[in-house]
């Protein structure tokens, strides 16, 4: 395979100071099952982990929650003393209580004993992208920004970004501290956030679409994907991961698995060249799946 192909996917200036290739990996899925304890293969996350500065990864996506603790634990095994221009994005304000169990928790107390906490595992003196996982409803939303807004002037944290949020609570936050990027589900048929999308590409904030690999009912065997996926002498996923980075500049897909080929397989993605066309094709396919899939 060739080698840093990753690049072929274009630079974003995240934060408007630091490049990153747009192509990006998601490490959740290097823990264990329901996203709780250790993975199965503890040498083979290492060595999905050290695989990525050689594809040319070099924008990680993780999380305190993710394990908890194993998954920064892990990147800090596996890529610590980190090279430059490595960049390890993380997240808190998401409490577990088990496999698939994930409550938030916004106090200000809290928010800053993840930040304190990801600070140690990672083995950084600042997070270059810290995103708060979720908004707390139970909590109110200033004290959460105001605490976020505090650890970024102390020098904790560099840039900031918000995860699963819609337009109102981005431009809340930025009364606060400049949002530089925004992590929700999308995917080429979940298509909620296309508002959002176009915003974060107007404002030039990073777009970080979680679950990017999805097709849906569009990678059956005999689909429009299928056949096209086969004259690229690509699979529908890495198609459809195309697609996604083809849909703005402003996009930084995170997709995450627990095994090398995996891994390879979906960063090869970044050098398949969809025509106008085909984008179109699926765009339209996406959509209508989407639509459908709502009733
Ligand atoms: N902000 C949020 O609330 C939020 C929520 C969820 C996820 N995320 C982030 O987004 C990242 C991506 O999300 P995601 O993991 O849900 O979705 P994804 O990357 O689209 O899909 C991952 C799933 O697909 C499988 N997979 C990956 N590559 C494959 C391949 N080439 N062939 C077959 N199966 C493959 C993985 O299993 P294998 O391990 O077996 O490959 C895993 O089950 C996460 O790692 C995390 O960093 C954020």
């Amino acid at each position: 395979m060739t080698t840093r192909i990753a690049e072929a996917s274009g630079t974003f200036m995240l934060g408007g100071d630091i490049p990153v290739n747009r192509l990006g990996f998601g490490a959740m899925r290097i823990t264990g099952k329901g996203i709780w304890g250790e993975p199965a293969d503890h040498a083979e996350a290492i060595r999905v982990l050290k695989r990525l500065p050689e594809l040319g990864i070099n924008f990680i996506d993780t999380a305190d929650a993710y394990g908890p603790d194993v998954s920064e634990d892990l990147i800090r095994e596996a890529l610590h003393p980190y090279e430059d221009g490595m960049i390890v994005a993380t997240k808190g304000g998401l409490t577990r209580h088990g496999p698939d169990e994930w409550h938030p928790v916004g106090r200000k107390e809290y928010l800053r004993q993840c930040v304190m906490m990801s600070l140690r595992r990672l083995g950084v003196e600042r997070i270059d992208l810290w995103q708060l996982h979720r908004i707390d409803p139970r909590t109110d939303r200033d004290e959460q920004f105001q605490v976020i807004a505090d650890m970024q002037r102390e020098g904790l944290i560099r840039h900031v970004g918000l995860s699963e949020v819609g337009i109102e609570e981005i431009e809340a936050a930025r009364k606060f501290f400049p949002v530089v990027s925004v992590q929700n589900l999308y995917n080429l048929v979940y298509r909620q956030h296309e508002d959002v999308l176009d915003y974060c590409e107007r404002e030039n904030i990073a777009f970080i679409p979680w679950f990017p690999l999805a097709a849906g009912g569009l990678a059956q065997p005999g689909s429009t994907l299928s056949e096209m996926a086969a004259r690229l002498n690509a699979s529908p996923s890495q198609v459809a991961l195309a697609w996604v980075l083809k849909r703005s500049p402003v996009m930084l897909p995170i997709p995450g698995t627990g095994s090398v080929k995996h891994l390879e397989e979906n960063t090869a993605a970044a050098g398949i060249q969809l025509s106008d066309e085909d984008y179109a094709t699926l765009d339209a396919l996406g959509r209508a799946e989407w639509s459908r899939s709502r009733g």
